[in-house]
């Protein structure tokens, strides 16, 4: 007989981050990356010409700290926030794995984007991967973004990417799963578009080490909310932002239309 251990959660990636990174990894992130690179790049005039060693970057929504770790190893200083234990410590347990001149450029903390507290400032904030997408009061992202505004040195810069209404839709009309040898992922979304919420029911079956027939289930329930480009603009500007590039897709030259995944915002603390 086939047994399953069960643990059920509504917070997100709890059990969900011992998996995260198997199910993230065809991810873009030397995209991200080179993102990151090519604006501080651009940007450079902000940030007084400092040495990657002299800037200080923050991870927003950085999960288990993969984008965090590829900055460190270029040299950046990066602080990983993140609201979930759970992939800070996956997060923690790779930078472990490490050079000490690595680990001694990153720190990872438990923080909630909406009542965020630093006490340092940045020359560049980012939240890659849709992070902000999982704010999904309004009046609350209104507040992350002038928690950022606060986090941030003088013309320090915001960038980050969220999904557009149409991928979120297209999300929303998802039913479907993943197996691989030792697991099982099942993914049952819904759009509902009044509210423009994406929910995700996540089943995952893992395979209980030398166990063949002990599978451990876990159940998760993630909501992420679409935004319109218009209401972020607004919400940025109210908080001490103002506009410097928006691109969609990776492509830094291709302008936000509705038939696009996913928006990119480059902005800068006013
Ligand atoms: C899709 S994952 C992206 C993780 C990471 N940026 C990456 O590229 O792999 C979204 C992350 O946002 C985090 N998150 C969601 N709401 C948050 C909040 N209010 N404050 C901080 N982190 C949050 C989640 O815990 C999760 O790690």
């Amino acid at each position: 007989m086939t047994k399953c251990l069960q643990t059920k959660s509504m917070e997100a990636y709890r059990e969900f981050a011992d998996t995260y990174d198997y199910l993230m990894r065809d991810a873009p992130y030397q995209q991200w990356l080179e993102l990151i690179e090519k604006i501080i790049h651009e940007r450079s005039k902000s940030t007084e010409g400092k040495t990657n060693g002299q800037m200080k970057i923050a991870d927003l929504g950085c999960g288990t700290g993969t984008l965090s770790i590829l900055l460190a190893e270029k040299g950046f200083e990066i602080w990983g926030i993140d609201i979930s234990e759970d992939m800070l410590a996956i997060a923690q347990e790779k930078l472990g794995k490490l050079s000490l001149p690595v680990q001694r450029r990153v720190r990872f903390l438990q923080q909630d984007m909406v009542e965020l507290k630093l006490p340092v400032s940045f020359d560049v904030v980012f939240a890659f991967c849709d992070s902000l997408n999982y704010v999904v009061d309004e009046g609350e992202l209104s507040q992350a973004f002038a928690n950022i505004n606060n986090a941030l040195a003088p013309n320090g810069f915001f960038i980050f990417d969220m999904l557009s209404i149409k991928k979120m839709q297209s999300l929303g009309a998802r039913k479907h799963f993943e197996v691989s040898d030792d697991t099982i992922c099942i993914w049952q979304n819904e759009w509902d578009l009044d509210n423009e919420l994406l929910t995700y029911d996540v089943t995952i079956l893992t395979q209980e080490y030398g166990q063949m027939q002990m599978y451990k289930r876990v159940d998760e329930y993630h909501q992420q909310r679409g935004y319109q480009p218009e209401l972020i603009l607004s919400l940025l500007e109210r908080n001490g932002f103002e506009l410097h590039h928006t691109f969609a897709d990776f492509h830094y030259d291709t302008p936000l239309n509705e038939a696009q995944d996913r928006y990119f915002w480059v902005v800068r603390k006013r």
